[in-house]
């Protein structure tokens, strides 16, 4: 025995002889003096060979066998080797093609029949235990599986025994998931959970990170601020998902991915989670944007571009929980990527990051500020790939760590939590909302963090909202992948904030405190006080722009430019009707405004067809592509990623900037709200235009005309001057035309009618002005919203509480659409919030930061000032 050792090691020809030794024996005396055992003796004999079953299966394992490149089959008649490369397509077939392979199969087959019995009974004994080694898994399809037997030794007769069978069998155990990445991206439990909804053999679902699952069939993204098992069920049980999981077509498709993986070594499967199935043979990488059959997975995964990617990503700590194993492809450690890059990249310098995890990222904030403030921003979360739930918890609940204890009741497993005496659930979410709601944790933790999803830009003042934030939402959705594999949950703790994004929104967040930061500008432009400097000076500039609006109107230019749109539309989309809206066609437009044109491709005008994002960019491309070979149009810019999509070009023959959409006739008939309410009230255009003026002077980041205009109609409404859009409706006969779900006014009484039930505004623009100063100057923007539709603010609160059930009765077609599966809530968390009329989802103003709202208010503020006669 001393002398087969070398260094401490037993030597091959040890471990080979004894290996044989054990299986002569095997063959030749224990099995057959096995047969005449007691059953008891055989149950205990039983036991053993089980453990050895174990052994020998994870000896398997350590010695890669797995893993080879090609199988090599022997046929047992006339002893010929027969080599398949692992990549080849088709195992099945390649066997096929040898001259002995039909006979060889059907004797195995009869064989196999006759051995049903004794196998059964072997199973029932095995069912405990992983049964892959001797098991057949899967008869073998027209892919290479990885289930054909890598040898067909022994008997070279034309018939098998017995004996024989097992030297011709399709027992080759499919390569499992390694156990970690089962454990973590197909955790059973969840799994399980998914399963008794969806029915589905193989997974359906994969978790990639604490925050980040993935539905392999929809397929649809559970981003979010923690991935719980509610979230999984919730969408394993919506419609979508189970409609997927009963097309055959798609099972097939999600088959064949996972057994693309499972033939791989582990490290390379350890990427699938940056990949998805996309039809039978192919799948698309989310981080390098590439589409690509499975044979060519591995070479992908080592090549350049994904290596770059996957290690920016690991460089930068992703919630990720098998970047080890992912790096472990190249050669590389995890701590080394995040310590020291420089080795890891190919082909460029990989800079240290300044912003991990476990130290502040450090950024100056002021420009001319000898002592820069710093933000300590950290990653809510320390070790995104644990998956020791309560490590799990954000920064800014460490405290309550010391309340917490993990209770394992056999295979149930609990939080108790000490400080308020009371049992939680094992999932996350639960966790978090429970400490986000107790009184108690709320006190002793005694800190109080504002909350921003930079996506859906929106602010959200406690905790428990933002636990409840839809982070599936449709913005979220609309991210492209890769981003969608880089946002995370960040705290600056120098503001005790909390910010859902990617490393430039924290730059944003710096930047935005920043601006915070400095002292707003005190003092009005000098094209303010020149254009304000007298009432003279306001009502004549008042008449010029009027008149240059009714200029607009005459000239033949827009309705030029209009048909030559439709003509050349035309060309590509039959049928195709052109609609010229916004404020052109309102009466607030002069020669600089764009003229705004949507384009009706048939049977789109009440937004019924053609509505969702790949629709609308591909209408845009193919207007874009006619238009290129069209030398009247120049200056061609498609924005496809605007909540309406839109194609800009230049006519050139008008000299017009146009804006078309493809849409529906929303827009259209708000034009004409706004062309009423200017009919109405004529001084109302007065004010708009000179607002224009006003704003061209100052600049306001993100809001727009439309908003400006419709913040005057307000002031109106709230006065009884002009009437609400629902005033306008319950004088109108009929129902209204209803776009996109939205009612409009299309059926609304003639201007005269309507001007009876409004007073007439008895004083000039300039008076209006400094009402319209005055009224915003002062506007609580933090908790009220301005709505057109009802002619009064609302609190923002009650589109936040309650699911809206306190909301004005006017806004019941808001309620309706927050049933539909494509919801889109009323973004009251903005800064300033001014709701489109009939599009009552729509917060014009959503964008607008918090300074911008300052500064809108400071200079009303001024303005109102300077009119009065003071000096601003
Ligand atoms: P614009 O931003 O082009 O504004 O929106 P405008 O009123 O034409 O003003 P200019 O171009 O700055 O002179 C055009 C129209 O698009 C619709 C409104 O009808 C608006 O008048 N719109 C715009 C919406 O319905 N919702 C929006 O969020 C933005
Ligand atoms: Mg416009």
């Amino acid at each position: 025995m001393e002398d087969s050792r070398v260094n401490n090691t037993l030597s091959v020809e040890y471990v080979e002889s004894k290996l044989e030794d054990f299986l002569s024996d095997l063959n030749s005396n224990i099995r057959i003096s096995m047969l005449s055992f007691n059953q008891a003796d055989k149950e205990r004999m039983k036991y053993l060979f089980v453990k050895l079953k174990i052994s020998v299966k994870d000896t398997l394992r350590e010695l890669q066998v797995h893993n080879r490149e090609n199988y090599e089959f022997l046929c047992g008649l006339c002893d010929k080797k027969i080599f398949i490369e692992l990549g080849n397509a088709n195992v099945w077939d390649s066997l096929q093609t040898h001259e002995h392979f039909e006979q060889l199969y059907v004797d195995f087959l009869t064989a196999r029949l006759q051995l049903d019995s004794e196998s059964d009974m072997a199973m029932a004994s095995d069912s405990n235990t992983d049964s892959s080694i001797e098991q057949p898994e899967k008869e073998p399809s027209g892919n290479a599986s990885g289930t054909l037997s890598t040898s067909v030794q022994g008997s070279s007769s034309s018939r098998l025994d017995k004996a024989d069978v097992n030297n011709f069998r399709f027992n080759f155990p499919l390569e499992k998931n390694h156990s970690e990445i089962k454990n973590k991206i197909y955790p059973s439990n969840l799994m399980t959970y998914v399963r008794s909804y969806d029915r589905v053999q193989d997974f359906t679902i994969q978790r990639a990170g604490p925050m980040r699952a993935s539905c392999l069939i929809c397929p649809c993204e559970m981003n979010g601020i923690r991935v719980s098992k509610f979230i999984l069920a919730n969408h394993a049980m919506g419609q979508k998902h189970m409609k997927a999981a009963s097309n055959p077509e798609v099972l097939k498709i999600l088959q064949n991915f996972h057994l693309s993986w499972l033939k791989e070594e582990t490290n390379i499967q350890a990427h699938q989670v940056f990949f998805r199935p996309k039809t039978f043979n192919h799948l698309t990488c989310l981080l390098c944007h590439n589409s690509l059959e499975g044979k060519d997975l591995k070479a992908h995964i080592k090549g350049d571009k994904h290596k770059k990617n996957v290690l920016d990503l690991v460089e930068k700590n992703n919630p990720n929980y098998l970047a080890n194993l992912q790096i472990e492809v190249y050669g590389i450690t995890q701590e080394k990527v995040q310590l020291n890059g420089k080795e890891a990249r190919p082909g460029r310098r990989f800079i240290p990051t300044r912003r991990k995890s476990t130290k502040p990222l450090e950024l100056d904030t002021r420009e001319d500020s000898p002592e820069p403030e710093v933000h300590n921003i950290i990653k809510a979360v320390n070790d995104m790939s644990s998956v020791d739930l309560l490590k799990l918890l954000p920064n800014r609940m460490k405290n309550d760590l010391q309340f917490l204890e993990m209770v394992i009741k056999g295979k149930q497993s609990s939080i108790n939590c000490r400080l308020c005496d009371c049992t939680i659930p094992e999932d996350l979410r639960a966790l978090m909302a429970h400490l986000a709601a107790s009184i108690l944790h709320i006190q002793q933790r005694n800190q109080k963090y504002t909350y921003f999803c930079e996506i859906c830009n929106v602010r959200i003042n406690s905790e428990q909202s933002w636990i409840q934030h839809d982070f599936g939402g449709p913005r979220h959705k609309s991210m492209a992948e890769s981003r969608k594999l880089r946002v995370t949950e960040y705290e600056c703790t120098t503001c005790n904030a909390v910010i859902f994004g990617d490393e430039l929104s924290l730059t944003r967040h710096v930047a935005g405190t920043r601006k915070r930061g400095k002292k707003e500008a005190k003092r009005l432009p000098v094209g303010v006080m020149a254009l304000f400097k007298s009432k003279q000076a306001i009502l004549s500039e008042a008449d010029r722009l009027v008149a240059e609006t009714e200029e607009l109107v005459a000239l033949n230019s827009m309705r030029e430019c209009c048909a030559d749109l439709e003509r050349s539309l035309n060309e590509v989309f039959e049928q195709c009707k052109v609609y010229p809206f916004g404020s052109r066609i309102s009466g607030i437009g002069n020669k600089d405004s764009d003229l705004d044109v949507f384009v009706d491709v048939g049977d789109m005008y009440l937004g019924l067809q053609l509505q969702d994002p790949p629709d609308q960019v591909q209408l845009i491309r193919r207007a874009a592509k006619a238009f290129r070979n069209m030398k009247v149009y120049t200056e061609l810019v498609q924005i496809t990623t605007a909540r309406t999509p839109i194609l800009r070009l230049y006519h050139k023959p008008t000299e017009i900037a146009c804006d078309l959409s493809f849409r529906h006739g929303l827009s259209v008939e708000n034009t004409k709200f706004l062309r009423l309410c200017l009919e109405l009230q004529p001084v109302v255009k007065q004010c708009i235009l000179l607002l224009k003026r006003w704003v061209g002077f100052i600049g306001f980041e993100k809001v727009i005309t439309y908003a400006f205009a419709l913040m005057a109609i307000f002031y109106l409404q709230t006065n009884h001057y002009l009437p609400s859009v629902a005033t306008v409706r319950k004088m109108s006969k009929g129902e209204p035309l209803v776009i996109g779900g939205w009612k409009t006014i299309s059926n609304c009484p003639p201007v005269g009618e309507i001007r009876g039930c409004v007073k007439t505004y008895p004083d000039t623009v300039d008076v209006l002005l400094k009402e319209f100063f005055a009224y915003y100057g002062k506007f609580d923007f933090n908790n009220y919203v301005v709505c057109p539709l009802v002619g009064y603010t609302v609190q923002k609160s009650k589109f936040m509480e309650d699911n809206g059930r306190q909301l004005p009765a006017e806004m019941e077609p808001y309620l309706q659409q927050l049933e539909n599966a494509e919801y889109e809530l009323f973004r009251a968390n903005a800064f300033m919030c001014i709701q489109d009329p009939f599009d009552l989802s729509h917060n014009l103003t959503k964008a607008a930061q918090r300074g911008t709202v300052q500064k809108f208010q400071t200079m009303c503020a001024l303005t109102l000032k300077f009119l009065e006669g003071g000096n601003a």
